[in-house]
């Protein structure tokens, strides 16, 4: 197939996410572990240009010295699978912009592959059935298909198996990025040692079977914080969303990864100190984040924690029909 390089190049934006709340549940048998998050894509997000021409192969174009740029990147091998389900053939190049900070937690490269993935679709004027992009989406990693679905997602399994919510409202935040990377393996590792304690995973499976028989039973005896997530919660006076973090998620990777990293649960307590009605690591980190009131206060904090030595970006969150409305608006956005 022959291309024509300058009408075959689409340019995405690749949202980023956090987790309100994850519960870490068993070590499988195949390595990974049980896990139960909702997750919440936000307005942070790199661009990603994607060209096909004549010849073959996949290059990788970043300036960020950080960003792989051979095989072991998700990009790269999002393509690779995608090439091959959709019998394409040609040279793919892709320009990652990095404006997410590289720090872990908010599944930046996640959120690049699939990107990478809808701007492949678009360039080659094909589209894989749904449900193959949700399944190589999987193979690359974990948290890559909650992109394909956005807004307000539960994930289940190893986090793989995604499920829309009613989309939470848009809400301020402020997302913080310290220096220090945490390996999401030894996060994992730790709360595995910790596990030694008894009825520490009988957690897990409670909160999985009580969620399933809600979904089977109208959510009519569903643990009080998922069912607030599940039931449409309108005519409250408070937005949703911090009242549905207030009512007890959590994220079970605190408990390890804070006492490894105490310039971690610093940066908590700095967007409590903030204003932040509600304040959490994202994934196993680095990155917190705080939900605001307003967008004014969420602003206010960011430029606060700036102030006193801190990484900090105000934006919101996203439902599903703004982010995927985003995600292709990027006409003007330049990439460097
Ligand atoms: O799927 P992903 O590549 O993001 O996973 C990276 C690593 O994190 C895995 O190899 C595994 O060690 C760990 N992991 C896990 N349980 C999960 C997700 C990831 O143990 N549910």
């Amino acid at each position: 197939m022959a291309y024509n390089l300058a009408a075959m190049t689409v340019r995405v934006r690749a949202f980023a996410k956090i987790n309100l709340g994850l519960s870490i549940g068993p070590l499988r048998h195949d390595g990974f572990h049980e896990l139960l998050t909702v997750y919440q894509t936000i307005g942070l997000h790199d661009v990603i240009q994607v060209s096909v021409g004549r010849g073959s192969g996949i290059e990788i174009r970043c300036t960020d010295p950080r960003v792989p740029r051979d095989e072991s990147n998700t990009c790269y091998r999002i393509v690779e699978k995608a090439m091959q389900a959709l019998n394409a053939k040609g040279r793919v190049v892709i320009h990652i912009e990095k404006r997410l900070p590289v720090r872990g937690g908010l599944g930046g490269a996640s959120a690049n592959a699939v990107a990478t993935l809808l701007a492949l679709e678009r360039v080659l004027k094909k589209a894989l059935p749904v449900a193959s992009r949700l399944r190589i989406a999987a193979e690359v990693g974990s948290d890559l298909p909650l992109f394909l679905v956005g807004g307000t997602v539960l994930g289940l399994g190893r986090g793989e198996q995604v499920y829309p919510l009613e989309d939470l409202p848009a809400t301020a935040c402020v997302v913080v990025t310290p220096e220090v990377g945490v390996s999401t393996p030894d996060a994992f590792a730790r709360w595995d040692r910790k596990l030694t304690m008894p009825g520490a995973s009988d957690r897990m499976i409670e909160l999985g079977r009580e969620l399933s028989a809600q979904l089977s039973m109208s959510y009519s005896g569903a643990p009080r914080s998922f069912r607030r997530i599940v039931r449409p919660m309108r005519g409250r006076a408070e937005n949703p969303l911090l009242e549905l973090v207030r009512a007890g998620i959590k994220n079970d990777f605190e408990q390890v990864v804070f006492p490894e990293y105490p310039e971690l649960s610093e940066g908590k307590y700095a967007l409590e100190r903030a204003g932040a009605k509600y304040a959490s690591l994202s994934g196993s980190g680095s990155t917190l984040y705080g939900l605001f009131a307003s967008k004014e206060a969420a602003r206010t904090a960011a430029a606060r924690l700036r102030r006193q030595g801190w990484a900090a970006q105000a934006t919101v969150t996203l439902t599903r029909k703004r982010y995927w409305r985003r995600i292709f608006d990027c006409r003007f956005l330049m990439v460097d």
